[in-house]
């Protein structure tokens, strides 16, 4: 998924630099879990993974890649629906994902306040969907919802589909990347008939514990080995950035405001998005007794300067940064040209020193 900050393409830095540095350990925090990205490669390294974040799409998708170690088998559901086992698909889940392709589209919340057509009395309607596509995902939702009120998929089953769903919607958004604005003209990929696409799922045998609250409140739960950070680098909320994910994920058909149709964010405000409340959690963080390595992803424009971050991990242990030249596009010329430019992503690693091994929770 497009995502502000997606580690995506830095995981295998990021692992490199845990190989190269020696850092060992099994129980992984992936503290600001976002995409989900980080949390899935080091599970599927073979670590046990804790993971949070304010967003409740996040969760979702938490849910679904992390605590789906096999494939479900919607034993339950299958039976109820109408639908012939083609030989063209392999197994239940794509029997699923086929059948919810093809039900009748539904008038819902996502139609009438994010499509033109229900939205026309605004002075500026708005444009995130076409009318179509718009109906598509409020049908796949209420019938993701309907199964599960009526007892027909299971938890896991569950999460699965909506992260297919939250996945799957960003290819059909007429928007530049977030959703706090939408395009005044059709963008391409807006215009084709949606397509709910299916996830891939690790299969894995441990257990991994996921949440959607600020991670600084587990911070005592268990014994973590590595604590990953990955926090905000900048002022801007990421809330607002995605707010029709969360309430496609939510559908909770909340009060929404303004041009674009925004939905009240206040209890997912990050104290990350200012530089003053940002190094107060981040010492709130070094400070607890209850990890042995923490990974702290930034970059040189971030808005907690590098001897402020120096001076507050220092005092928990030894400090190392690992440096990463990564490419990003600027553009110029008034958007009609793209240049690169190299910015120093950072992985400031700490060993804390003041590890006890006395006060650690013991299970998980
Ligand atoms: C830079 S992004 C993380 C990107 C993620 N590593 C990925 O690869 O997708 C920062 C994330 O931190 C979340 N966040 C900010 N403050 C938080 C907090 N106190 N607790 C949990 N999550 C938080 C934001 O909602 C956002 O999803």
């Amino acid at each position: 998924m497009r995502f502000i900050g997606n580690k995506e393409r830095l995981v295998d830095w990021i692992y490199s630099a845990i190989q190269k540095n020696n850092i060992e350990g099994e129980i992984f925090f992936d503290f600001f879990s976002g995409t989900a990205n980080v949390g899935k490669f080091f599970k599927e390294k073979g670590y046990q993974i804790i993971s949070s974040d304010l967003l409740y799409f996040s969760y979702v998708l938490q849910k679904a890649y992390l605590c789906n170690n096999d494939t479900p088998k919607f034993k339950k559901l299958i039976p109820t629906l109408d639908i012939r086992s083609s030989l063209l698909v392999a197994d239940n889940y794509m029997l699923i994902i086929e059948y919810l392709n093809s039900i009748p589209v539904v008038d819902g919340f996502i139609y009438a306040n994010y499509a033109p057509s229900a939205t026309k009395h605004l002075e500026q309607p708005r444009m995130y969907f076409i009318d179509d596509n718009a109906k598509k995902i409020d049908a796949i939702r209420i019938k993701i919802e309907d199964w599960k009120s009526n007892d027909l998929i299971g938890e896991n089953e569950y999460f699965l589909l909506l992260a297919c769903l939250i996945e799957s919607v960003p290819f059909f958004a007429n928007i530049l990347g977030v959703f706090s604005a939408f395009k005044k003209d059709w963008d391409k990929r807006a215009l084709k008939p949606f397509l709910l696409k299916p996830i891939k799922i690790f299969q894995d045998c441990h257990e991994h514990f996921v949440f959607n609250q600020s991670s600084l409140e587990l911070l005592e739960n268990y014994p973590y080995d590595i604590i990953y950070l990955d926090p905000p680098y900048n002022q801007r909320q990421y809330a607002p950035n995605y707010h029709i994910l969360e309430t496609i994920a939510k559908y909770d058909s909340p009060t929404i405001k303004g041009v674009v149709g925004m939905r009240n964010y206040d209890n997912q405000k990050s104290n990350f998005c200012n530089k003053t409340k940002a190094l107060n959690d981040l010492e709130l963080i070094c400070k607890s007794k209850n990890y042995k390595y923490i990974l702290l992803s930034y970059n040189c424009e971030g808005i907690m300067p590098q001897n402020s971050i120096l001076e507050i991990m220092q005092k928990y242990g030894d400090v190392k940064i690992e440096e990463y030249d990564y490419p990003r596009y600027k553009s110029n010329n008034n958007g009609r040209s793209k240049y690169k430019k190299f910015i120093k992503e950072q992985l400031y690693i700490l060993t804390n020193t003041t590890y006890d091994k006395q006060v650690q929770p013991t299970s998980l």
